[in-house]
């Protein structure tokens, strides 16, 4: 597509938190470092090489899907993982956001990873992995004689290597590791964080099953195993080692939990092994070497009047899913292995951003049944919308190579183009760029100061501000109790406008469970999400958050007590 010159750096209307993102993050710089480019070239850019994928189904079409996704991007109603926006087109083209990787139980194994890690990480990808099959510290390595130093000693041989690839990076790479709750090391991976400082680049998630979770509600002892002999070599408490978990989360945050076979039921190809892993953020559970591209949909960019423009929000999905499966074809892969999973499988995860601000408008308030019952119906739509799209994309370009070992073969006869279409992501920074609220999660406070990239930015919430002055209600001492303390608690506020903009640590932790539940309900992949705790709850509560996130069929759970660590930042993971 021919580029306009634009001399307008701000011609799409983004704020300045936005535009300082873009500017830092996304835009493309000569070699002296200087801008050359606006952030409506780097839409163009973005969806000019993304559309070139076209060309190769129907010749000379390249040119009119590169002006459809142009438009998309440039409204901001969808926007792809940062990968996707920094690399697309630059020469450096890793365009999804996250990887899974293999770690087998052999130095060949681990160290060809550490390999691809850095590789990914150069790129601002994220990596997860699975350290169970590591044979635990102190057993016998037969080659040498010695004594094995165990997965923790290989968590922290990645954390060094991430910092290191950091350094030069525009985002910092992520990683997860997933250690298996029967793995004879787990009580040493869940205190591995116990230092807040320690393996900084790292999320943990502790990978558990429904007999682990049963067991800890009946007391029943639970076995340790050696990955490598497949033998009991302990029998521990269930009960304290839940108790121990939930203890560690309580102080740190970490570890998160993984609920394995809630995955492996959904796991839409279990013909090619269970999953183990998922991304650092836990939003897509992927089989090493799969990786997943990301997306998601501005939903307050849809707002008209007092609903949501469904029609406009369904032509969306549409596109959104045309363009995440284009981007699986014009990416580049730094192996082989990586490129061939990512072909054979074809997973891409459109989501959501924007879900409180659009709850906001509409007068729902986040902790509350008429918001949850919105907010599953909206996404069974989406899910619907997203998956006819795959099989529109079917009928004209072929299913995906393995459709037809996968559930969705089994489950009806529709082709379907992606093994799995959505998947809620983060969106740490693409929300601060579509300029709305991150995910699915609450709004966070009402007005903060936000430390970016060594500046600060301080944000009332715009909505908030502007309802209140329609309704003639703003007022110098409003303003100031929101700047003090971040909540729409002050008196002369009516009912309504409070309730409607509560903030995350207002919510009862029920609701942020209940909320990811509804979420997870319709979504084909898993739904990054943290649930924020007051600085007074105690382990208990942290305990019944993963009973009822199990329960309430939730594929991982993550909880952050308020001031749990020294860093906080306006959300914990990621850290971008
Ligand atoms: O908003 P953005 O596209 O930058 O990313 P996100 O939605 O916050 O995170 C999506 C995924 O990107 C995460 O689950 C990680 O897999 C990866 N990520 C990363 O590798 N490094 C970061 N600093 C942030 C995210």
């Amino acid at each position: 597509m021919a580029r306009k010159p634009e001399t307008n750096i701000d011609e799409l209307g983004l704020s300045a938190t936005a535009l300082a993102v873009v500017t830092e993050r996304y835009l493309c710089r000569d070699s002296d470092g200087r801008v050359r480019e606006s952030p409506g070239q780097m839409m163009d850019r973005v969806a000019g090489f993304v559309a070139r994928a076209e060309d190769a189904y129907r010749a000379r079409t390249a040119d009119r899907w590169a002006e459809r996704f142009s438009a998309l991007l440039r409204s901001r109603e969808f926007l792809p993982n940062s990968p996707t926006l920094m690399n697309a087109g630059t020469g450096s083209g890793v365009l999804s956001g996250c990887f899974v990787l293999p770690l087998e139980d052999s130095l060949d194994s681990i160290f060809a990873t550490l390999h691809t890690t850095a590789l990914l990480h150069q790129v601002g990808a994220g990596t997860g992995f699975a350290f169970s099959h590591l044979r635990p510290h102190d057993d016998l390595v037969h080659s040498t004689g010695a004594h094995a130093s165990g997965p923790l000693s290989f968590i922290t041989l990645f954390d060094a290597a991430t910092q290191v690839v950091r350094l030069g990076g525009r985002r910092r790479g992520a990683n997860i590791a997933v250690l298996d709750v029967h793995h004879p090391d787990i009580q040493e991976f869940v205190h591995a964080k116990s230092d807040r400082t320690a393996l900084p680049t790292f999320n943990l998630s502790v990978g558990v099953t429904e007999e682990f979770m049963l067991a800890a509600t009946a007391d029943r002892p639970h076995p340790l195993i050696n990955p490598r002999t497949g033998r009991v070599v302990q029998e521990v408490s269930a009960r304290a080692l839940m108790e121990t978990i939930a203890a560690q989360a309580w102080r740190t945050g970490e570890p998160g939990l993984l609920f394995l076979d809630t995955i492996n039921r959904a796991n839409p190809l279990p013909e090619l092994g269970p999953l183990e892993a998922t991304n650092p953020c836990g939003e897509v559970p992927l089989r090493p070497y799969e990786s997943c591209n990301l997306g998601s949909l501005a939903l307050p960019r849809f707002l008209a009047g007092d609903h949501l423009d469904e029609q406009r929000l369904a032509q969306a999905v549409r596109v959104a899913v045309r363009f995440l499966d284009d981007v699986i074809d014009v990416s580049d892969y730094p192996t082989p292995e990586l490129a061939a999973a990512a072909g054979a499988t074809r997973k891409i995860g459109l989501g959501i951003m924007g879900l409180a601000e659009t709850l906001a408008a509409l007068g729902l308030p986040y902790d509350s049944e008429m918001a949850v019952r919105f907010t599953r119906r909206l996404m069974s739509r989406i899910a619907r919308w997203g998956h006819a799209a795959s099989r529109e994309l079917a009928a004209e370009r072929g299913v995906f190579p393995l459709f037809d070992h996968s559930r969705w073969a089994a489950a009806s006869s529709a082709p379907m183009r992606n093994a799995q279409v959505t998947s809620i992501a983060p969106t740490g920074t693409i929300a601060l760029l579509a300029g709305t609220s991150a995910g699915i999660e609450p709004m966070f406070a009402l007005s903060y100061t936000r430390h970016l990239l060594g500046r600060a930015f301080v944000q009332v919430e715009p909505l908030f501000e502007r309802l209140a002055t329609e309704r003639g209600l703003w007022s110098p001492a409003i303003a100031a109790e929101i700047a003090a303390t971040g909540t729409a608690t002050h008196p002369d506020l009516p009912v309504d406008l409070r309730r409607r903009f509560v903030t995350a640590l207002e919510i009862d932790p029920v609701w942020h469970v209940r909320m990811q539940a509804a979420v997870q309900r319709h979504t084909d992949a898993a739904v990054a999400k943290t649930v924020n705790l007051p600085e007074t709850a105690d382990i208990d509560q942290v305990r019944n958050v993963f009973q009822h996130a199990w329960r309430a069929g939730c594929k991982g759970i993550t909880v952050y007590r308020s001031g749990s660590r020294p860093d906080q930042v306006l959300r914990p993971p990621p850290p971008t």
